[in-house]
């Protein structure tokens, strides 16, 4: 059975660019980002890898470790690296996975056989410090992710880790967010000394009280 919010990340051990990799080691107390894509050599997935490395700073702030994979053999990878290096400009900065035996492509079910049944899909899983799967996406090998979009449901998901509130369509870091249905109208000055507005008895906002 596939992955679900909520279940345990599985731990892996694999071969990796920064050599093997234990997943739960690595991360540690971290967050954790783990990405597939179908193969190098690509040209979405070039665009893709350098995009990651270039933002590893905004990641590294939020204290999120990064983990790349596909099917394709250590070699591959580091010679793949040499071009994203020079034709996106950076410096591929977190390990990529050579998973030729599939063992994590299984394991977190990257391969859609009816898409394709060798390479993997742009699979990501966000991995929370607990080690449980915070969220998951899957786009086809033919569409580029939006790096900065995963960076956005970072910010949200470690937000409402903390506090209870949920993120509204479209947000962004530093806009309002919506207060918890759970939370009682009388519980929330003491919660939110920010203020709020109220709507609809439903739909009750606070700024973003982190900040
Ligand atoms: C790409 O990265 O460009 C790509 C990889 C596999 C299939 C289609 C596109």
């Amino acid at each position: 059975m596939s992955l679900r919010l909520g279940d345990s990340a599985p731990d892996f051990t694999a071969n990796s660019t920064a050599g093997e990799i234990n997943l739960y080691e690595y991360l540690g107390e971290s967050w954790g980002i783990l990405f597939s894509h179908p193969a190098d050599y690509t040209p979405v997935c070039t665009t893709e890898l350098g995009t990651a490395a270039k933002l590893k700073g905004e990641f590294d702030k939020r204290n999120v470790k990064m983990i790349a994979l596909s099917v394709d053999g250590i070699d591959s990878h580091h010679g793949w690296v040499k071009d994203i290096n020079e034709t996106q400009q950076t410096e591929v900065n977190y390990p990529i996975i050579a998973d030729e035996d599939h063992h994590v492509s299984e394991l977190y079910d990257m391969i859609h056989p009816n898409a394709d049944n060798k390479l993997t899909v742009r699979s990501v899983f966000i991995i929370g410090p607990d080690k449980k799967v915070k969220l998951i996406i899957t786009y086809p090998a033919s569409t580029g992710r939006n790096f900065n979009e995963l960076l956005r449901v970072i910010d949200s998901l470690q937000l409402t880790a903390n506090y209870s509130v949920a993120t509204p369509a479209n947000w962004q870091h530093g806009e309002d967010v919506v207060i918890a249905p759970a939370i009682k109208n009388e519980d929330i000055p003491a919660k939110f000394p920010k203020g709020h507005k109220e709507i609809k008895p439903y739909l009750r906002t606070t700024p973003q009280p982190n900040l």
